[in-house]
């Protein structure tokens, strides 16, 4: 069966046209099938269309916090909150291979960066302080948090702010192994402090030794379907596609996505437009 890796630039992106997903594929590829997906993620976090590492959109008060992810057959690393840093999806595999842990966030995932050498690095771009000034320019003073997130979703149904999704991620399997790997800087309008599905194992990502799984869209939804494992767990009950299909089917109007690889298949499928491409090769 073919080494296979699939990248994806989010459910609902306006980054799809540009960045040639293909050639990300590509760019990425490692024998080692962790080292690939964290390289097609860095590159897509380090690309300030995608709303990831830089470029991440801002909460309702300002600030960027971020989500990322990693996973192998067995082991599992996220960060939570992170801020300042340039590439979160590092730092979710440090938590890996370096912690004892599986997940921190916040301060704590900022300080474990630092202490792994990652500097503190300002990932807002001239576009992401514009699409907050707009934001925030279409809001009353003197409203609550609360209110302001119940202002901005008025605002994004009626078309005046945009609901950005560009989350990122990729799966591959190389000689037989699977990895996956995601990062975003989550879904507006979001509180500070709120957390979507890309960090939580089973939800936004998964990983074992059937396949390797990762979604986009909006992560409450993905979460409180458990998506990605729910999709792993069905996997050889009928064509991968399918069951994508079918599960994606449950998210009605909310958006959502999923690219996976499995022993034998690749496939991915969303209910909006996604930036996916993948790139295939079999090695010497
Ligand atoms: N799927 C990205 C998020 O909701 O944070």
């Amino acid at each position: 069966m073919e080494n296979i890796i699939l990248c994806h630039g989010g459910v609902g992106s306006k980054a799809r046209s540009a960045p040639d997903m293909n050639g990300i594929a590509e760019k990425s590829w490692n024998e080692d099938p962790l080292k690939s997906v964290v390289n097609a993620v860095v590159i897509m976090e380090d690309d300030p269309q995608f709303n990831a590492g830089t470029g991440s959109v801002m909460r309702i008060d300002g600030s960027i916090q971020m989500d990322a992810a990693v996973s192998v057959p067995g082991r599992f690393g996220s960060v939570i909150g992170i801020e300042a840093v340039k590439n979160p999806v590092m730092v979710a595999r440090d938590v890996m291979e370096k912690t004892p842990h599986i997940m921190l966030s916040g301060s704590g995932a900022v300080e474990f960066a630092r202490r792994c050498g990652y500097m503190e690095y300002d990932p807002s771009t001239v576009k992401s302080r514009e699409a907050y000034r707009k934001m925030i320019g279409g809001i009353r003073d003197g409203l609550t948090e609360n209110e302001k997130y119940i202002e901005f979703q008025k605002l994004i149904r009626e078309g005046i702010i945009d609901e950005p999704h560009d989350t990122v991620g990729a799966v591959a399997r190389i000689n037989g192994k699977f990895a996956a790997a995601v990062s975003t800087g989550g879904a507006s309008p979001m509180m500070r402090g709120r957390v979507g599905d890309v960090p939580i194992p089973g939800a936004g990502i998964y990983c074992g030794q059937d396949g390797a799984v990762v979604a986009t869209g909006i992560g409450e939804e993905i979460a409180k379907r458990i998506l990605c494992y729910r999709i792993y767990s069905r996997i050889g009950s009928m064509p991968l596609k399918s069951i994508i299909e079918k599960e994606i089917a449950f998210f009605g109007d909310n958006l959502a996505g999923v690219i996976a690889v499995t022993v034998n298949e690749a496939a991915y499928f969303s209910n909006g437009t996604m930036g996916t491409d993948m790139f295939a090769k079999r090695l010497p």
